[in-house]
This record gives C-alpha cells, sequence and structure tokens, in this order.
C-alpha cells in the first residue's frame, strides 16, 4: 500500500464563466477541484491550507474513517473549521472500498465550488466484477451562481426566505453551449466507434437532483456510491447530490456527436428551481472530419423535470451483485421524519421573515431543526467531557401522530430546535425508516449518513406501514449506499450496524436544508479495547 501526499490551498481565484469573471473559492486554483486517485489499502495524508476569507472544512464523501472521526470533516461536528490563515493535515487509510467517491468543503455553502473526485482503484491483482475498460472519464454535475454563493446563502439566512436558485449546471466546471459563452468551453469526450469507456458519475450540485441521459445511447450501470451492483442498462440516470454513478458506455450508435446532458429532478411543488439543461459532447472521432464544419450535436431525451415515475423506476433497478450479510434482528427500530415547517415569525412584515405569508423556513428530523455549535465540535465536547454542548435526546420516533401525505394544517407542526444525538452501542444494529412529512410539499430529500454505508431494503409512497411494508423488504440482495432519496410523499427504509466508533452525522445533501436545520448526528460509543474505540485526535485538530 502506498501513502499520497497532497497539499489543498484553499483560495480565491478568478473564474469565468457565463460571460463573467468573479472570485470563487477554489482548491489550488482548480475548479473542479483536483481528482484524487489511490487504491484500496493506500494511506492518503492531505494538507489544507486555509488562504481564503471564510472558514473551511474538508470532507472524503463515502470514506468510511474507521475509528477516525478526527478526518471526517463536517465543520462543528468532527472538527472546528480550519480558520483563515489556518491548516489542518486530514490523515486517512481506504479500508476495503473502492469505486468512485467524491471530496467537497463541509463548511456553508463553500462546496458550490469546492469539490473533486476521489477514486479508489482495486488492490494491484485484485479484478474488478465487470470488464473495466481501458478509459475512464470523472463526470462532475455540479450548479453554478452568477452571485457569490455564499452571499446567496446569507442573503436567505437574512430574509427567511428560500435561496435564490443557481444560473446553471455544470458538468466538470462547464456550463455547456446551451448557455451563452459557453461554446468554446463546453467538455468534449472524444471516443472510438466501438470502443467501451467507464464513466464516473457524480452529484456535486449543491442543491438539485439531476437527470442525466446521453442521446441515442444506453448506459450500463455498475457501481453506485463505491459498492459494485448487479449491472443493468438504463437509458436515464437519476442522481442525487452526494450520490456517485459508474457507468459503462459504448459507442455503439453511428459516428456522430451526441450531447449528454443534465438537468433538474425536481419534486417540491411551486418551489422556483433552475430549469436549464447542461451538456457536454460525446464525439465519435471518425466524424469529425478536418475542415468541415462539425454538425450539430444531437440531443438527449430527459424526462419531465417532475417525473417522479423515472427516478423512482430507476432507483428501483438497483441491487448488491450477490446476497449480502443484512442484519435481520434489529436493536434500534427508528421512524424519523424528514421535511420542512415553517416558523411562524412575531413580526411578519419584518425584512427576515420573507417566507411564506410572513414565515421563515425551517427544516427538521424528527420536528428537531439541528443546530451546529459554535464554541467546540460535538466529537472534541465528546472526547474531552465538555458539558452542555449536546444532549443524547433525539427523540426516535417524532412527538406528534399524524398523516405523512399531505393537508397538514400549517402551523401544526413547528420544529423545535436543539443539538440532539442519538446514541448507540457499539455493534448494535439499526433500521432507520425516513418518512416524508410532506407539510409545506412533498418532496425527495436525500439522506447522507456520514461513517457508514447502509443497506437500503424498502421503501414506498405515502405512509410508511409498519404491519405490512416491513414484509416487503429486500432482505436477500439490497444495494449498500452511503445517500438515498426519501421519495417525495413516502419513506426509504434503511439498515447497518453501528460498527464504526465516533460522532457521525446524518442529513440532507441539498445544502439549502442543511442550514435550516435537516440534520442530526448519531453517537456511536466505542466497543471494546483499542480495535473498537476512536484513535486520539491529531495534535493539530483546529480549535474553534
Ligand atoms: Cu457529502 Cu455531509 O456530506
Amino acid at each position: 500500500a502506498e501513502t499520497h501526499y497532497h497539499q489543498f490551498v484553499v483560495q480565491p481565484t478568478p473564474v469565468t464563466r457565463l460571460c463573467r469573471t468573479r472570485n470563487r473559492i477554489t482548491v489550488n486554483g482548480q475548479f473542479p477541484g483536483p481528482t484524487l486517485a489511490v487504491r484500496n489499502g493506500d494511506t492518503l495524508v492531505i494538507r489544507v491550507i486555509n488562504s481564503a476569507q471564510y472558514n473551511v472544512t474538508m470532507h472524503w464523501h463515502g470514506i468510511r474513517q474507521l475509528q477516525n472521526p478526527w478526518a471526517d470533516g463536517p465543520e462543528y461536528v468532527t472538527q472546528c473549521p480550519i480558520q483563515p490563515g489556518g491548516t489542518y493535515t486530514y490523515r486517512f487509510t481506504i479500508i476495503d472500498q473502492e469505486g468512485t467517491l467524491w471530496w467537497h468543503a463541509h463548511s456553508r455553502w463553500l462546496r458550490a465550488t469546492v469539490y473533486g473526485a476521489l477514486i479508489i482503484y482495486p488492490k494491484l491483482g485484485t479484478p474488478y466484477p465487470f470488464h473495466m475498460p481501458k478509459r475512464e472519464v470523472p463526470i462532475l454535475l455540479g450548479e453554478w451562481w452568477n452571485r457569490n454563493p455564499m452571499d446567496v446563502l446569507r442573503q436567505s439566512q437574512f430574509t427567511g426566505a428560500a435561496p435564490n436558485v443557481s444560473d446553471a449546471y455544470t458538468i466538470n466546471g462547464q456550463p455547456g453551449d446551451l448557455y451563452r459563452c459557453s461554446n468554446k468551453e463546453t467538455v468534449r469526450i472524444p471516443v472510438d466507434s466501438g470502443e467501451t469507456i467507464l464513466l464516473r458519475l457524480i452529484n456535486s450540485a449543491l442543491n438539485q437532483e439531476l437527470f442525466f441521459a446521453i442521446a441515442n445511447h444506453k448506459m450500463t450501470v455498475v457501481a453506485a456510491d463505491a459498492l459494485y451492483t448487479k449491472p443493468f442498462t438504463t437509458q436515464v440516470i437519476m442522481i442525487g447530490p452526494g450520490q456517485t454513478t459508474d457507468i459503462l458506455l459504448t459507442a455503439d450508435q453511428k459516428p456522430a456527436r451526441y450531447y449528454m446532458a443534465a438537468r433538474a429532478y425536481e419534486t417540491a411543488q411551486n418551489a422556483a428551481f433552475d430549469n436549464t439543461t447542461t451538456t457536454a459532447i460525446l464525439e465519435y472521432k471518425s466524424a469529425c472530419k478536418k475542415g468541415l464544419q462539425p454538425s450539430r450535436p444531437i440531443l438527449s431525451q430527459l424526462p419531465a423535470f417532475n417525473d417522479t415515475a423515472t427516478a423512482t423506476a430507476f432507483t428501483a433497478k438497483f441491487r448488491s451483485p450477490s446476497k449480502v450479510d443484512v442484519p435481520t434482528q434489529i436493536d434500534h427500530n427508528l421512524f424519523f421524519t424528514v421535511g420542512f415547517g415553517l416558523n411562524n415569525c412575531t413580526r411578519p412584515n419584518s425584512p427576515r421573515c420573507q417566507g411564506p405569508n410572513g414565515t421563515r423556513f425551517a427544516a427538521s428530523m424528527n420536528n428537531v431543526s439541528f443546530v451546529f455549535p459554535r464554541r467546540t465540535s460535538l466529537m472534541q465536547a465528546y472526547y474531552q467531557g465538555v458539558p452542555g454542548v449536546f444532549t443524547t435526546d433525539f427523540p426516535p420516533v417524532p412527538p406528534l401522530q399524524f398523516d405523512y401525505t399531505g393537508n397538514v394544517p400549517r402551523g401544526l407542526w413547528q420544529p423545535s430546535t436543539g443539538t440532539k444525538l442519538y446514541k448507540l452501542k457499539y455493534g448494535s444494529s439499526v433500521q432507520i425508516v425516513l418518512q416524508d412529512t410532506s407539510i409545506v410539499t412533498t418532496e425527495d430529500h436525500p439522506m447522507h449518513l456520514h461513517g457508514y454505508h447502509f443497506y437500503v431494503v424498502g421503501s414506498g409512497f405515502g405512509n410508511f406501514n409498519p404491519q405490512t411494508d416491513p414484509a416487503k423488504f429486500n432482505l436477500i440482495d439490497p444495494p449498500q449506499r452511503n445517500t438515498i432519496g426519501t421519495p417525495p410523499g413516502g419513506w426509504v427504509a434503511i439498515r447497518f450496524i453501528a460498527d464504526n466508533p465516533g460522532i457521525w452525522l446524518m442529513h440532507c445533501h441539498l445544502d439549502a436544508h442543511i442550514v435550516l436545520g435537516l440534520a442530526m448526528a448519531f453517537l456511536v460509543e466505542n466497543g471494546v479495547g483499542a480495535s473498537q474505540s476512536v484513535i486520539p485526535p491529531p495534535a493539530d485538530l483546529p480549535r474553534c
């Protein structure tokens, strides 16, 4: 196994998109940031130097960080942020993981431009479960704002209204030629006729689930979230922020230029969203004769923005490659609501209450809107025994009984606020049913759990029925993920064994929802002995 040393300088960088040049925060001046490529078993040592004007932390999305929450990165959860001028070195070893993951800033909205791919190859001599092509291309989907995303966030936090939507989606940082001033920079992927390539698709968009398709081409999905799946073919992919999907693509169509395109999958009713389309061009080399005017690329067919049937059918195709070891005895049978509420304002006309009818948006799980601490991080407080930073009374069931299919009178559910954790004994088995509250709107929330991947054993629409739904769970070959959508107006059930001690955040990966409280954290206690305990923190762990 090798050790890879990297330096990440977080810095303002002039970036030109959609006809304007603006400073954006990048890593090493690159947008998207550098690709990290390692093998299973390797160690990464990444020195992050903060030369920006904002606090920052870095998260290695999907890396399990066994016994090592200190390298996980969510600010105020596992570490205090790296302040301007500060540094922190993330050090971690890849243990039994391979495939496509990514890294991103985990501070406010910095990840709008601070992200990159993290590719883990199998150990030398270990085969892939599919025929691995010679060529691979990371495809990072993103979102671009003409305004500084940090200012967009600040404004919405001040007014209590929904934040402004993005001005473009991007593929590897470029909007593509359907937008103004993007023609020359459109990403092109040349292929030979008959060639197969591996696309490592990553949704790094801040706030949007996306559909992705390639004109006239079928795709074969072979992995998601760095976990192999039983291969299946599809014409369209739905991918939520945080998720990755590995795709085999064969250039088996007539030589021409074809668009690959992505645009919104949006389930919230009446919500504003960016309805533009980003494109890259799949270019058959034999179709690009010298001196000839290139023909217009063939357009991809993408589903309508609210096509939940297509999104659901796609997600339902995932299976583990073979029978897996799903926990069947459940120690913690949890039911968590996920969704939006509206907080009443005492002065509804004030500039801070620009939500619907003079309210402020609030998001919660089990009616608790998560408040991130500021004095220290949860993990530091826990490790050092600092009292008063969090409590462990996160309610395992929502405090009110009601119908989650909508038609709930506004004002029935006003989330309370708190920094509440749910405690798990080392090695205990956990089932969580995540249920969309459907209060303000029904909405698909891509839910991410740090420090773990989990089995997705079932999902459905309407209210979860504890009498009848568990009988339909797939306990044979369910897929494993680190991020899964809670269907709009529905539920999803996941299972895992709490075998990674530490404090691990679970949250909606739409960043607009995290800052409004759609998060909670698990406190997984140490087991017996050093091999089941959190390692000591590194000496340079930042203080708040
Ligand atoms: Cu990809 Cu908490 O993050």
